[in-house]
This record gives structure tokens, sequence and C-alpha cells, in this order.
């Protein structure tokens, strides 16, 4: 087998939100009903399509009527669940598929999670095309053999609900930084995004689809589809499973044969194997069959004499005499790069070296700052170094963890935050990250003065004098020792010396309870006989700096501010200006 001049088939990645119909445009594309197969109709992992000419030929009719010669020899599709899977098909410099079809329910538009593969597939520098799917959902749609007939010339509301959702859409993608165009008006396919309607369930447009993913391969890619003698891949998914014995792994470069030895990334040292057995996917099939050699692109299964520490997402190369000082370079560049950090953040965590890239750059993109990243479990590592960060800021003290599980308890002052879905991770986090800095500066503003309200209860008079002790209740905000008191007429009255709750000494009482205080220097029946409520004095500055910071304060202690001023304000009007 020699790899001369030969094109191997372009990866097409399908991806897009969960439920627009990624498999089921696949199904169509192979005339299968894996969809329907699947539990609950969701996909679970990813899986590849081995998608042949013959059969390209067969399911795009408008090959043969347009007299388009193809020399690819067909399509390695990939199906991801979701987009969890499909950031970790990646490799050095970008994305693993040549090419992404982007699916999107036309009725629902850009989710949160479309936007999230959408900033991947613009970080990666992928090309991709939109699959506008579920045309049939709109109402009155009628198919017509030609899609471009077909749009032109529906009923006129039919074509206008079709068109306000169409541009609705285009306007939504021009905000996330791309233009686009329905692909037969689309002039120039380098600068704006080929927009296809589809139908999975009706299956129009399916053979445009087709139609213009060949076309985009064959015009724009052809070079980098060359098969060289560099054979190379990434790993997808370590089989824990012992009695499986295999890895699952995507070639799309050169030729691999059974007893090759290839060298695979990891965060150690480089992993050398031989390669035992190869199972290749057959194609329009989840099948695999044995095989003593594979050709790009394709999905493997295969088997290694050794295993130990081996990573999904970690790129392998086979090894040939000369080329192991290179190898060696390449990987250190790119673990390098995967774990690079800045020298201050929170600790990430994820399942593959591409999820941990997506994960890192979406951060980045929200300025959040990581100090540690690394792939695998939460480990005691990762909360020894979220623990670190309590003394340095608190904000970073944080590990988030992308489709890995925490073997760790961190206990109350770290937070974890995981899941399977990045976007979801990063949102949390940001939110987590807003309610602690406002207590933080609460705290703050706190302890630079206090806001309460206490009204006196004439019934417990314990002591008239020296010091005066006697019962109150905190109508607002917090009691707290050495604070000093004014009346409802704005006049100084004491110090308070100490708080009794329960008869206990305390340092403070919260809002509701009722407790002693004792005041020196007062004579109770002179001083407070008539006097209802007493405030927490606060200087001028001090409330500027509470309004100020407003949305930190509850509404009663907000009220009890706005009475200490009307108060203050009774001697001097320009009193907190
Ligand atoms: P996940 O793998 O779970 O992310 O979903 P998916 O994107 O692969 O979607 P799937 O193909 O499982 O389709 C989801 C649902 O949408 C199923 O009930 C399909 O029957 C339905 N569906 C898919 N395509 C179309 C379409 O063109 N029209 C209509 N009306 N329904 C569709
Ligand atoms: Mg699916």
């Amino acid at each position: 087998m020699t790899t001369q001049n030969q094109i191997r088939q372009p990866i097409v990645t399908v991806c897009g939100h969960v439920d627009h119909g990624k498999t089921s445009l696949l199904d169509r594309f192979r005339g299968s009903s894996i969809q329907s197969g699947e539990a609950g109709g969701i996909t679970q992992k990813i899986s590849f399509t081995k998608y042949p000419l013959e059969k390209l030929k067969d399911s795009c009719p408008l090959l043969e009527q347009n007299k388009i010669k193809l020399e690819i020899p067909g399509f390695l599709f990939i199906d991801t669940p979701g987009h969890a899977a499909f950031t970790s098909l990646r490799k050095r410099g970008g994305s693993l598929a040549d090419l992404a079809i982007l699916v999107i329910s036309i009725k629902e538009g850009i989710k949160p999670q479309t936007a999230e593969v959408l900033q991947i597939l613009k970080h990666n520098k992928t090309p991709f095309l939109i699959a506008l799917n579920k045309i049939d959902n709109i109402s009155g749609w009628k198919n017509k053999e030609n899609l471009k007939d077909s749009i032109e010339n529906q009923a006129i509301n039919v074509r206008q609900e079709f068109e306000e959702a169409l541009l609705t859409f285009q306007a939504s993608l021009s905000e996330h930084g791309f233009e686009s165009d329905l692909y037969y008006e689309l002039k120039d396919f380098t600068k704006k995004i080929a927009i296809v309607p589809c139908s999975a369930k009706t299956g129009e447009g399916i053979s445009e689809l087709l139609f213009v993913l060949s076309g985009l391969c064959e015009k724009f890619f052809k070079e980098q589809l060359k098969i060289s003698e560099n054979t190379r891949g990434v790993i997808l998914e370590v089989k824990k499973d012992k009695s499986l014995d295999c890895t699952e792994a995507i070639l799309y470069d050169g030729i691999l044969k059974e007893n090759d030895e290839i060298a695979i990334a990891s965060f150690g040292e480089i992993i050398f194997s031989k390669i035992r057995a190869i199972e290749e996917i057959e194609p329009l099939s989840s099948k695999y069959k044995s095989v003593k050699s594979a050709k790009a692109s394709t999905g493997l299964k295969i088997h290694l004499t050794k295993k130990e520490n081996i990573l999904s997402g970690m790129p392998f190369i086979k090894l040939t005499k000369d080329n192991l000082e290179k190898i060696k370079e390449e990987f250190k560049k790119e673990i390098s790069e995967a774990i690079q950090c800045d020298n201050e953040g929170i600790i990430i965590k994820a399942d593959s070296l591409g999820s941990l890239e997506a994960m890192k750059y979406l951060l980045k993109e929200k300025n959040v700052k990581i100090i540690k990243a690394g792939i695998g479990p939460i480990n005691k590592s990762d909360i020894i170094s979220a623990k670190a960060n309590l003394d340095i800021n608190v904000l970073n003290a944080v590990v988030l963890g992308f489709n890995v599980i925490s073997e760790e308890d961190s206990g109350k002052e770290i937070k974890i935050i995981s899941g399977n879905i990045i976007y979801k991770i990063i949102e949390d986090f940001l939110i987590w990250r807003e309610k602690k800095l406002s207590q933080i500066e609460r705290e703050k503003m706190m302890s630079l003065a206090n806001l309460c309200k206490l009204e006196i209860l004439p019934k417990y008079i314990f002591r008239n004098s020296n010091p005066a002790i006697f019962g109150v209740k905190v109508f607002g905000g917090k009691a707290k020792a050495n604070i000093t008191l004014i009346n409802e007429t704005g006049e100084t009255i004491a110090r308070v010396k100490s708080l009794q709750l329960e008869k206990e000494k305390v340092e403070e009482a919260p809002e509701g309870s009722e407790l002693a205080i004792a005041l020196p220097g007062v004579a109770f029946d002179r001083k407070l006989k008539d006097t209802k409520y007493l405030y927490s004095d606060i200087t001028s500055r001090q409330f500027k700096e509470f309004k100020k910071n407003k949305e930190l304060l509850s509404s009663s202690e907000l009220k009890i501010l706005q009475e200490i001023a009307d108060i203050k304000r009774k001697k001097d009007e320009n009193w907190g200006e």
C-alpha cells in the first residue's frame, strides 16, 4: 500500500445543540436508522461513519447532474453527543476535522451550546457549513425535488415565515462574527458561511448538503487531504474494561499496520507501544473488522502492547527510523502549551487534551486566569493548590472540572464546580465569583461601620446607671459591642460596653434578637425614659460608602441608613452629600 498522491477522506464533524438533528441527518446520509435505536434518542458517545464515494454519488444525484467528478474517496463523518466530545476532536494547532457541519434547528436558532461550538470552531479555524434543519416544521411547507425551487415557490405566508426565521438566524450568526448566505446565493465560500436549509425528516436538502460539502472539499482542501508518509492520529477513548483491551482512535494521516510502533504523547514520558492488532470501522456501519493495515482517514480500535497512562485526546505518531527527535520536540511543545498557565488563578481539570484546551480558551475569553490545568479526576493536589489560593485571592480558591469526577472532599472553603457542559461550568463559576465578591465587599464595608436600629424594651430596665443596663430588641441590622449609639434627634448617647444574649456575653446579635446592653456614662431615667429607638452612629463618609454600595445592603439595612440620614440632616442639612 503506498500513499503517493492519494487523497484521504475529509473528516467531517457533525456538531450542534442537543436534539437539533445531527444523528438524524447522518441517518439520512447513510440511509440508516441509528437515531431511533439510540437509548432515549440521545447520542452518548462519538461515532464514526466511513462514507464511501459510491454511497455519496447515490445520495447526491446533483453530483452526476452537474457532471462533477470527485477525487475524494468519500467522507469520514463523526457524530458527536452535544459538543462535549466534540472538543476532544483536535490535533495540534486546531481541529481534527477538516470541516464541520453545524446542525441548527431553524425554529430554535443559536442556543448557548451552539454559541460555544461557534467559538470553538472559530478558535480552531475549522471551516464549516450550516445545516438549517427541520424546515418541515414551518407550517404549510411543501417539498419539491429541488431545494432552491422549493424555497422560492412556497406559498407567500410560508415563504415569509421561512425568510423571517432565516434572517433572524443570520443576524444572530453575524453577532458571533460570521457572515452567511443561502448556499445558492453564495459567491465566495471562503468569506461567508453557506447555509443549507434541510429536513432530516423528509430528506429535503440532503442532496444539496452533500453537494456543497463535496464542492468545498474538492475546491479548498484537496492539498491538505493528500496522504503523507507521516502516520498520525488521535486517541479518542481508552476502554477501561480489561476484557476489551483496546483504544479507539482516529487515523488522520498515513497508513498504520500491525506491528508498527507508535509514540503517544503524555504528561510524563512519551509512551511507546507496538500495535498488536487493528480493527477498522466498516463502511456505512458501526461494526469493526480486523485488518492488517488501515489507511487514513479512518476510525480504528487499536490493540496496544502498552496502554497504561494513555489519555484520551492525546496525539500519536508512527515511529520511523529517524523521526524520534522530531516527535519528542513536537509532543513537548504540545503538552507544555496545553498545561501552560498564568502565575495566578483558578484550577481546571478536564477529561481530554482537547476539552482542556477548549476550556482554557473559553475562560480566557472571560478574562479568567488559570494557575493550573490538567487532565483527569480532581485530586488532592488540585485541592491543595486551591487552598493555597485562600491566602492570595479567595476568588481563585476554585476547581473547575469538565467531564471528570472529584476524588477528594474539598471541605467548605474550596468551591468545586463540575459538569459536562463547558459553558454551564463557566457560567456557574462566574455567578459564584460575583456572589463571593459582593460577600467579600460587604464584609469589608461592614467591618468599617455598623448599621443597626435598636428598640428599647422599657419593661426590662435592669440597672439605671453606671452602667445603665436594659433590654433592647434588634429592630434591624446587627447589634455590636463598642458601637456608638445616637437617639432619634441625633444626640450621642453612649458607646455600647457589652451585650448579653440569654445570659451569655456576646460580641454581636442579629436582627430580631432580644438582649441586654450595658451603656456607661448614662442614667436611663434621665436620658432614655422617653426614647423608643437607638441607632448606630455613622460618619458622613461612612454614609457615602454605604450609599455607593447600597446593593450590598439588605432592605432593612437600607431603611435604617435612610432613617439615620434623616436624623443627621435635621441638624446639618448637607450631611452625607
Ligand atoms: P443528540 O445526539 O442527543 O445531541 O441529538 P441529535 O442532534 O443527534 O438529534 P436527533 O437526530 O437525535 O434528533 C432529535 C429529534 O429531532 C428526534 O426526535 C428527531 O426525530 C427529530 N428531528 C431530527 N431532524 C428533524 C427534522 O428535520 N424535522 C423534524 N420535524 N424533526 C426532526
Ligand atoms: Mg445524536
